[in-house]
């Protein structure tokens, strides 16, 4: 088991290691500072992931003298909204849940997102955990304290910074996900190795989907951690975490959401590495690199959407500042830079593409 502390203002620990589920009473106990008056214990989960995991971690909770009430969404994107939000409130407050309780989110990025944007609005805030179960939100969203909702305007148009007490990873659980979400979720641990780690990078190269999934969560992690603790509010340097992400979220939002976020974001850094080669920031190679490691993994380098619609979508971003936005360009394997540019300066950078 390893344990990784996340300095931020409100610090916090990672907790990795296989089978955690069944200890996750004691290690809630022990590692997330809970008040001696915390009573009760939400867990938060969907209709996927509740039948798998939600009953082995109701029993941890109750072996630990906690009041356990769970709460199942249907899963995918469309539950992250306001309704279900509002309704989640609403049970947390029917059932009486005060301020030294906790929510446990149980699951992968929406139910982390949803289940962090309630913990940390209701009565002003109450502890919460995040028990990631699938790649994606043990590698990325799990750690950071970002939480929201959608709303019809776009993707995490309503949230909150608000720092989990604690997170358990226990990578057994991913082996349940569906294969195309697992592979999904490898864009984001790619992402991690264009940013920063050409070890990883070449590690992931070399294995594909067979990585050592501890070697490489761990690493994805410990750099979020690096990242977010010197930019909890993404203000400046955490925007690297964005790398594919301004094309990736309009091709997501132009798919209607039916093409996932890890695809896009996968799209997206081919494009972005793409255009930064063909404007001499990368090498080809560089380039080559991280198309033909997306292509390995299965993911995709092009979407159906024209540069005229996604442009469009990309000028809604809620990371724009007035006519400026910041593009995360790869200069190498292990290294990106944030540039700031006009939209259209943008446009005219990703149509470059060769
Ligand atoms: N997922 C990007 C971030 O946490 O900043």
């Amino acid at each position: 088991m390893k344990l990784i502390d996340i300095n931020t203002a409100a610090p916090y620990r990672v907790v990795l290691g296989e089978d955690l589920a069944g200890s996750c009473g004691t290690l809630i106990q022990l590692h997330a500072g809970l008040s001696e008056n915390a009573k009760t214990a939400v867990i938060v989960t969907d209709d996927n992931v509740g039948p798998l995991y939600a009953g082995t971690v109701e029993e941890a909770l109750t072996e630990e003298g906690f009041r356990v009430l769970v709460y199942t969404v249907p899963h995918g994107e469309a539950s992250k909204n306001l309704t279900t939000y509002g309704k989640l409130l609403g049970f947390l407050a029917d059932n009486e849940v005060t301020r030294t309780d906790f929510i446990a989110a149980l699951g992968g990025g929406m139910v982390g997102d949803l289940a962090g944007f309630a913990a940390a609005t209701y009565l002003r805030g109450i502890r919460y955990i995040q028990i990631p179960t699938s790649l994606l939100a043990a590698v990325d969203s799990s750690v950071g304290g970002k939480t929201a909702v959608d709303l019809p305007n776009g993707k995490n148009l309503a949230g909150a910074f608000y720092q989990p007490s604690l997170v358990i990873c226990s990578p057994d659980m991913l082996r349940t996900l569906p294969e195309e979400e697992f592979t999904a979720g490898c864009a984001e641990v790619i992402k991690y190795g264009v940013l920063g780690d050409e070890q990883l990078f070449a590690h992931l190269e070399r294995f594909a989907g067979d990585f050592d999934r501890e070697y490489v969560i761990s690493r994805c992690i410990e750099m979020k951690r690096d990242i977010v603790v010197q930019d909890e509010h993404d203000l400046g340097g955490r925007q690297v975490l964005n790398l594919g992400h301004t094309l990736g979220h309009a091709a997501e939002q132009l798919s209607n959401y039916s093409l996932s976020h890890g695809m896009a974001v996968s799209v997206g850094m081919a494009a972005v590495a793409e255009a930064a080669a063909s404007a001499g920031i990368c090498s080809g190679e560089c380039a080559g690199r991280i198309r033909n490691v997306l292509k390995r993994f299965g993911l995709p380098v092009s979407c159906e959407y024209s540069m005229d619609d996604l442009y469009e979508v990309m000028c809604r971003d809620k990371k724009r500042k007035g006519n400026m936005i910041s593009l995360v360009i790869p200069k190498r394997i292990g290294a990106c830079e944030i540039r700031k540019m006009s939209l259209q300066e943008m446009k005219s950078f990703l149509e470059s593409a060769s």
